[in-house]
């Protein structure tokens, strides 16, 4: 043979181990990827081996999906947009027409528009691979969730980390460039916006003591008036914004931290789910926990310390920087998440037996 001979088949040869590699590789980075996905559900999850498919029977499954809506969230009319433009993937065929739920791929149930009524569900026979999907954003303490609606649906998507489909009420971007901070002028010091006022919460009753050692403005029904278009510049003047959860669950850190705090620039003093939760969220001295005084004597004593100290106080914004709170997730990309995630496991089985249990507990 001669060199040229040689060199053809080297090239062939290094081609070839280049080839197995990738697959090798690929296989391995799939495989871990599974394996770490299912641990990371904490959902107890039927899950039988899948058949195999050609690829291109997967492809022919994945294109225009449809999604039925079975009613708008709150009965709220909104917009539907292309998923193509939303998250460049394949769109679906999304619609709110119940004449197509016998052809439907995946029907979206959104839970409060059950009012509890398992009569609510769809009635008709489920089409063999039409899976349901579970679409909740309240707490479980603000919406009760029935063991009616356990092993009925295949996914979920709620606030939790641990859904099939994660719908977070806010989130934190990275900058592409790190950014000098400019906090707003401050005249005020905390305020808190609430509507739904119930003596005997946990969240009043922490206020009430919080309130002989600190002003604290109250905005909101029966308080002060905050208009809508006043909303981010009325609390923006404040240095602390109480966010204050109407309920502690696992993940569910609302608007209240998000739009309320961050968006208006005032430091977030959070009651909600335990600190290591909120730093699953956001970075951990962005904000200010009640769990971190032994008493709300103790933490007025540090707001005004903070107060009285603009070097302290501004160490709560140098994350800024690097990050942009963001927020919350609109309607339509709610809807394009749910297709991608239908689109990423075509012909997945999976049940979710024990969700009402599931979604009440936490980790
Ligand atoms: C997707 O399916 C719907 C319903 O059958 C149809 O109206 C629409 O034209 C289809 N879109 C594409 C791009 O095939
Ligand atoms: C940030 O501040 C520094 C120092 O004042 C300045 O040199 C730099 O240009 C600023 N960067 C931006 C993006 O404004
Ligand atoms: C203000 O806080 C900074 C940072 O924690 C600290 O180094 C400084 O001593 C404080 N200043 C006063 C006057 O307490
Ligand atoms: C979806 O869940 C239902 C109810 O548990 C089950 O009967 C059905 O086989 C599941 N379908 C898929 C595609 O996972």
């Amino acid at each position: 043979m001669n060199s040229t001979g040689q060199m053809k088949t080297w090239t062939l040869w290094k081609l070839l181990i280049f080839t197995f590699l990738q697959v090798g590789i690929s296989g391995i980075v799939f495989i871990y990827i599974r394996v770490s996905v299912n641990l990371d559900l904490g959902v107890p999850i039927l899950q039988p081996p899948k058949p195999l498919r050609s690829s291109l029977l997967v492809e022919e499954k994945i294109s225009n999906l449809t999604i039925l809506l079975w009613t708008w969230p709150f009965g709220v009319r909104s917009h539907i947009e292309k998923c193509s433009r939303l998250l460049g993937i394949p769109d679906c065929h999304i619609t709110v027409k119940r004449s197509w739920y016998p052809k439907a791929d995946a029907v979206l149930i959104h839970h409060f528009d059950l009012y509890g009524n398992p009569q609510r569900l769809p009635q008709e026979p489920r089409p063999l691979s039409q899976r349901w999907i579970w679409f909740n954003l309240e707490s479980p303490t603000t919406y009760s969730v029935q063991s009616f609606l356990d092993s009925r649906f295949n996914l979920t998507m709620t606030y939790r980390r641990d859904s099939d489909i994660y719908i977070p009420y806010g989130w934190m971007d990275v900058l592409p460039q790190k950014q000098n901070v400019t906090i707003p002028p401050k005249s005020k010091l905390v305020a808190w916006a609430v509507s739904n006022w119930k003596p005997d919460s946990q969240r009043v009753k922490y206020y009430q003591e919080l309130k002989k050692y600190l002003q604290v403005d109250i905005y909101g029904r029966h308080h002060l008036p905050l208009p809508r278009d006043q909303h981010l510049s009325t609390l923006s003047q404040y240095k602390f914004y109480l966010a204050f959860e109407n309920s502690i669950h696992e993940d569910y850190i609302t608007e209240k931290v998000w739009k309320n705090a961050f968006f208006s620039w005032a430091v977030p003093v959070v009651l909600g789910p335990p600190r290591k939760n909120y730093e699953r969220h956001m970075p951990p001295e962005s904000f200010i926990h009640i769990d971190d005084f032994p008493s709300a004597k103790e933490l007025a004593n540090f707001l005004h310390t903070l107060d009285r100290n603009t070097t302290r106080y501004e160490s709560y914004f140098h994350w800024r920087s690097w990050l942009k709170p963001n927020g919350p997730t609109p309607w339509a990309l709610m809807f394009c998440k749910a297709c991608r995630a239908l689109q990423e496991n075509p012909g997945q089985y999976q049940t979710i037996p024990d969700l009402s249990k599931w979604f009440k507990q936490s980790r």
